[in-house]
């Protein structure tokens, strides 16, 4: 079995009736706002925070409709926040596929982005669970100040790596966090046990952001562009590091330029690309994973089924060893 497989083993009757509960809410009676729905449900991407939902409630012991309306609701909130982001990162392509945004236009897209909120809500009023709602609640909240934080350091500088690893835990990590949470409270558990499954989220959130910003620094065929954090004054944990390490005049200058909110040139862009490679920022941020793996592996609550927890390990695995 292939990783995608392993992780999808003790869910799969539930993901695809999931997928297809997912799809029936993409529509609206507004032909242009169904066009633009359509075009959301045709460039579906990895379905990870769903998936994670499905196993924390299997791993619990019940897979509910208030598991299925969750599994929406975070999908939904999800996909909302990416149509928002490529607005904002100005960024054309998603999913392998030219951005919403680029293909109608920036209104388009964040109106398409607003009536994905509010149907988020929707599906989560569903679970009539005042827990459950309370927490998608505060998600979106977490989500948008990470996404002000980062606008936060491009404009005014600041950053370091404990700041860097803040934001990344709101803009990222926190909806990871609560489909972990989710998950678990849907099947019924009480809250001690559904903070297990939230950590675990929550690290495992960390793991995925820290990967995706390493594929920036490479020419990788990941469905969206790279090499354009730096442009847009993203600087991430690979830089942070030979930054703070590296004794190099280059660097100080560099790091004087970002301190004060400047953004850096082509070739000082590729200068830092190059010094994150060659010394030990790609390696370090690698090293970081590895420790937040571990911490995200010993939160997980005991108990769990043979096949759920070998889903969950590999899920935890392929957010730090994929592809995409
Ligand atoms: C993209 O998340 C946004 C980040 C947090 C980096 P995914 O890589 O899970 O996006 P899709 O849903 O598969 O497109
Ligand atoms: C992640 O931000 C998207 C959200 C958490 C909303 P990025 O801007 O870093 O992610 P990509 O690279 O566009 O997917
Ligand atoms: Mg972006
Ligand atoms: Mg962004």
């Amino acid at each position: 079995m292939d990783i995608k497989e392993i992780i999808q083993a003790p869910v799969k009757t539930e993901l695809a009736a999931f997928k297809n509960y997912y799809s029936g809410v993409l529509s609206s009676d507004i032909p242009i706002l169904n066009e633009a729905l359509v075009y959301v449900g045709d460039t579906v991407g990895k379905m990870m925070r769903p998936i994670l939902v499905l196993l924390a409630a299997k791993s619990c012991g019940n897979v509910c409709d208030a598991t299925f309306s969750a599994a929406a609701a975070l999908e939904l909130l999800h996909t909302a926040s990416l149509l928002h982001d490529d607005v904002i990162d100005e960024s054309d392509m998603r999913r392998g596929q030219p951005s919403l945004n680029a293909v109608y236009s920036n209104r388009v897209a964040i109106l398409t982005g607003d009536y994905l909120f509010s149907s988020s809500l929707n599906c989560i009023a569903k679970t009539k669970n005042i827990e459950i709602i309370e927490t998608l609640s505060d998600v979106g909240r977490a989500l948008s100040s990470g996404e002000m934080m980062q606008l936060q350091f491009q404009k005014s500088g600041g950053f370091c790596e404990e700041n860097y690893l803040e934001m990344i835990r709101r803009k990222t990590a926190a909806l990871f966090a609560c489909c972990g949470k989710l998950g678990a409270l849907s099947a019924g558990v009480d809250s001690a046990v559904a903070a297990g499954y939230e950590r675990f989220g929550e690290l495992l959130g960390i793991c995925f952001q820290i990967r995706d910003d390493i594929f920036d620094y490479f020419d990788s065929n990941i469905g969206k562009p790279t090499g354009s954090d730096m442009r847009e004054g993203k600087i991430t944990l690979p830089a942070l590091y030979v930054l703070r390490t590296l004794q190099e005049p280059a660097v100080a200058r560099l790091n004087t330029k970002l301190q004060g909110g400047d953004t850096l040139h082509e070739e000082e862009i590729s200068e830092l690309i190059e010094f994150s490679k060659n010394f030990g920022g790609i390696d370090y941020a690698l090293e970081r994973i590895d420790t937040f793996r571990s911490e995200a592996l010993s939160a997980l609550p005991p108990g769990i089924p043979d096949d759920c927890r070998v889903a969950l390990e590999s899920y935890l695995d392929y957010s730090i060893n994929r592809k995409k």
